[in-house]
């Protein structure tokens, strides 16, 4: 298997953590019941306060906030109608720079949700392209003429369900979108977008920002023939955007070219990191081109393999040896759990898995997540345990960008289930907007009086405590934090077994998933002589030996010694 050298010396966003916050529902500072920057930058120290060996903060190393831009919030802020400003909702510039002065007081980095595959319908060059044929920016956007015979120019969906065009009267043409109505795609093929896109990047990265989060990055491109594409073989529903073969709106080589070109900005930065979201209706291995024939693109495709597996050991591992056989030499894996477009990973788990019991599923799903090799992604309140909200009542539903379009059955499912207030203590609201009792834009999930920070850190065994220490453990650990990882077991029905090797340290991680019966480790390495860094079953620092049961629903992190 091709791994990096175990001894590479590496840049903060593969040795760090990202932890990514939808600032919708964080903390909400000003008491409007919406969450905002000042209130990010209050709870900052929960999240790192500059203690490597903190009680009390989580220990994470960047975040990336969702979008913070001006936007009419169609799509809660991935719409942007003003890319050099903060969104009102949000706060100010002031408030930003702030929070950012705030976080690299704390070595936290920030990153950049940078929306620029389509734009708000509301931004002045969406408004000014619209409004006739031969405006200066008439050729911004994806305009298309109407085809005698057919309703509209191609049979192109939007992801969010029904066609992908638009008609505008001013032009008496279509426009084409990706996702909803209002949110426009940007014409990539024009250099004046490009330019003014450069410009947007700049800005941010002038300001301090440490990298970006590249909003549909695989969807730029676009074919110049606008072709229909063709349908999957087998497919029968001409509506469902997943029963075409998106060989012409999505995904097109070009668009490699569009990514280099932004990265060759970022280069011209120290220490910038380029995240990208290369996965719609695609697989793993169309996202890994996105590192670059000479990982000149992005440093992190997001790998999408864990949401998309069962709670299931050996499909878990497959996921692991895929990306450790398709990451090219000298790129870096990334792996999470948990975003805000996907029900939240215990939701999801706990239906297929026959345990019940949360919080061992939680420990477990957080002892993989940080022990493979690649850079974790977490989501806000993963640490906690929180779980979908599955009972909004309709009217208080705000994923208004997939509700309210005209799709039918092909519609998503809103995504408010998993972007509930964050659960910070046990008063009115779950503390979320510091003590006072106003509701909030989302209702917190009715768990919180029992499931919330305050309580969390003061039970030794919650779920945070175990993020916490693993997020210790793994930050003291050479071989957890670049060594090969290597599997001991193959196809596996109840337990992971893998090592993490570099030159002076061999970590060997076990799970065991089966919730009823302990487990014999029967696994290749020595037996005598392991050191506990975490476990659910033994003190930390004591010496074990692998002959030792797994108990049921262990989680163990051994080193040689
Ligand atoms: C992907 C984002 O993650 C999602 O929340 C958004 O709706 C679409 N892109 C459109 O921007």
């Amino acid at each position: 298997m091709t791994q990096v050298s175990a001894t590479a010396p590496q840049p903060w966003w593969q040795n760090g953590i990202i932890y990514q916050i939808y600032p919708l529902t964080f903390a909400d500072a000003n008491g409007d019941g919406i969450g905002d920057l000042q209130g990010i930058t209050q709870r900052l120290d929960y999240l790192n306060d500059g203690n490597p060996n903190s009680e009390t903060a989580l220990g994470i190393d960047a975040i990336w906030l969702s979008p913070i831009n001006t936007s009419p919030m169609v799509d809660n802020g991935y719409d942007v109608s003003d890319y050099t400003d903060i969104c009102p909702t949000f706060g100010t510039l002031e408030d930003f720079d702030e929070l950012l002065a705030q976080a690299h007081h704390r070595g936290i980095k920030i990153i950049l949700d940078l929306v620029v595959s389509h734009s708000s319908d509301q931004h002045p060059w969406f408004v000014e392209s619209a409004s006739n044929r031969d405006n200066p920016r008439a050729d911004w956007y994806l305009w298309q003429d109407p085809m005698e015979g057919r309703e509209y120019p191609n049979n192109w969906r939007s992801y969010f369900g029904g066609t992908g065009w638009t008609y505008s009267e001013a032009r008496e043409q279509f426009y084409f979108h990706t996702f909803h109505a209002n949110q426009p795609d940007f014409n990539w093929q024009n250099p004046e977008v490009r330019a003014a896109i450069d410009q947007v990047i700049r800005f941010w990265l002038d300001r301090g920002v440490d990298g970006f989060r590249l909003d549909a990055s695989s969807a730029y491109s676009k074919d110049i023939y606008f072709r229909d594409n063709p349908m999957k073989y087998g497919a029968s529903d001409p509506n469902d955007y997943h029963s075409y073969n998106h060989l012409y709106d999505k995904n097109l080589p070009e668009n490699h070219r569009i990514i280099e070109e932004i990265r060759a900005t970022l280069d011209e930065y120290d220490n910038r990191l380029l995240i990208g979201e290369t996965f719609i209706d695609s697989s793993l291995y169309e996202s890994i081109g996105f590192y670059g024939i000479t990982n000149n693109e992005l440093h992190l495709p997001f790998n999408f393999e864990f949401p998309f597996s069962p709670w299931y050991p050996g499909y878990l591992q497959r996921q692991v040896e895929k990306t450790e056989r398709l990451t090219p030499p000298s790129a870096w894996p990334n792996y999470f759990l948990d975003n805000h477009d996907i029900p939240r990973h215990l939701s999801r788990w706990i239906e297929c898995s026959l345990c019940v019991d949360s919080e061992a599923i939680a420990k477990a799903a957080a002892a993989l997540l940080l022990t493979v090799r690649g850079t974790p992604i977490l989501y806000y309140g993963q640490e906690l345990g929180m779980v979908d909200h599955t009972e909004i009542p309709p009217q208080k539903l705000q994923d208004r960008a997939v509700i309210k379009v005209d799709a039918g059955e092909d519609a998503p499912l809103p995504r408010d289930g998993a972007r509930t207030p964050m659960q910070w203590d046990g008063s009115p609201q779950a503390g979320f907007s510091f003590g006072q009792d106003v509701e909030p834009w989302l209702p917190v999930h009715p768990n919180y009086p029992e499931l919330n920070v305050k309580a969390a850190l003061t039970d030794e065994q919650s779920i945070f405590n175990f993020y916490r220490q693993l997020i210790q453990v793994r930050r003291q650990s050479p071989a957890l934090r670049w060594g090969k990882w290597r599997p001991l077991i193959h196809y596996p029905h109840e337990h992971l077994v893998y090592l993490r090797e570099a030159e002076d340290e061999m970590v060997l991680v076990a799970i065991n998933f089966n919730y009823e019966l302990p487990l014999t480790l029967d696994v290749p390495v020595r037996r005598e002589n392991w050191q506990v860094l975490l476990s659910t079953c033994h003190a930390t620092g004591k010496v074990i030996d692998l002959a030792e049961a797994l108990q049921s629903f262990e989680v163990s992190i051994l080193r040689q010694i």
